[in-house]
């Protein structure tokens, strides 16, 4: 008799930024305390999971050459994550992972967090588990602290390491534009450079995230725009400079306001509205302080199976 083949599932899933990133002293076990309010943007990763004889990992799109392929990719240990979860046991998955890459590699945009979000919620599917999403939420948190977030999208705040989630009241589309720099910054570095710059001397740390909850409610890009902040930026700066003359551009440019992205490199820039942000996108684009630009809004949803019941 002839197995079934079940057809395969394709999964789109989001960027973040943090909208406040406050990041408290280093733990016993090197992560730091957060606080951070998540917001997804539609700038998208596509993950393809099919059964396959020939396991592995495809990557095309942005970054293609420079994501790791087998387990040093984040998407391969949540294959194998959720395989031993459910007790699939045997070497590895017997499943192609294909990754269409729109989010920058090492930007600072929890891409890699996403492809592994995507596959869970892939083989969720092509495997046909009887699993919650809770649960899922579990597995996530174990691959990574950005993790939980692209599972769930819109706007969250964050604690811990951020991967312990309670959703935010967020009545507005949000409208953004992201400049991408031509080298990645290593997320653990980063985190390292704000530990040897508060050893000497204190950057000004971000303050409450309140008042932010509160423009977030009453979805008004100017009040938000002055309440954006990010612990990490000074740190990305001084590790990448040339950080600073981006950030000035784009508010030159005609942007609200300009930040960092989580780790960075990638900046985002929050504009007035669609139109605004096209024009400082253009503009952006004209001035040779990134590689690449993509405008994008937020929140939206968290992964998702595309065609799915609930996908839009
Ligand atoms: O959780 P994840 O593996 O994505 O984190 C990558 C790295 O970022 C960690 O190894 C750590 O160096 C740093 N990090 C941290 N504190 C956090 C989250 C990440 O120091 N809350």
């Amino acid at each position: 008799m002839l197995a079934v083949v079940p057809p395969p599932v394709t999964v789109r899933v989001p960027a973040k930024v943090n909208l406040h990133l406050g990041v408290g002293d280093a733990r016993d076990d090197g992560y730091h305390e957060l606080t951070t309010v998540f917001q997804a943007l539609s700038l998208v990763d596509e993950v393809t999971v099919a059964a396959s004889e020939e396991p592995g990992i495809e990557v095309s799109g942005e970054g293609e050459n420079t994501v790791p392929r087998g387990e040093a990719n984040l998407a391969w240990r949540a294959a194998n994550e959720l395989a031993n979860y459910v007790g699939r046991t045997g070497d590895e998955p017997k499943v192609r992972v294909v990754i269409r890459k729109g989010i920058p590699v090492a930007g600072g945009m929890a891409g890699g967090s996403a492809d592994a979000a995507a596959t869970l919620v892939g083989l969720a599917a092509l495997w046909d588990l009887d699993i919650a999403r809770d649960e899922l939420a579990e597995i996530a948190a174990k691959l990574g602290s950005d993790v939980p977030f692209a599972l769930s999208g819109g706007t969250a705040l964050g604690t811990g390491r951020g991967e312990e989630l309670v959703p935010v009241l967020c009545r507005h589309t949000f409208h953004w534009v992201l400049a991408f720099a031509t080298k990645g910054l290593s997320t653990p570095r980063v985190f390292g450079e704000l530990d040897r710059l508060r050893d000497n001397g204190e950057p000004p740390r971000v303050g409450s995230h309140a008042p932010l909850l509160e423009a977030l409610a009453s979805g008004d890009p100017r009040q938000l725009a002055m309440l954006l902040g990010n612990d990490l930026q000074a740190a990305a700066v001084s590790l990448r400079p040339s950080l600073r003359r981006t950030l000035r551009a784009g508010v030159d440019a005609g942007a609200l306001a300009g930040m960092v992205s989580g780790s960075g490199p990638t900046c985002a820039f929050l504009c007035e509205d669609e139109d605004a942000a096209v024009d400082v996108a253009a503009q952006l684009a004209g001035t040779g302080v990134c590689r690449t630009v993509r405008v994008a809004h937020g929140p939206v949803h968290g992964a998702r199976i595309v065609g799915g019941e609930d996908s839009t």
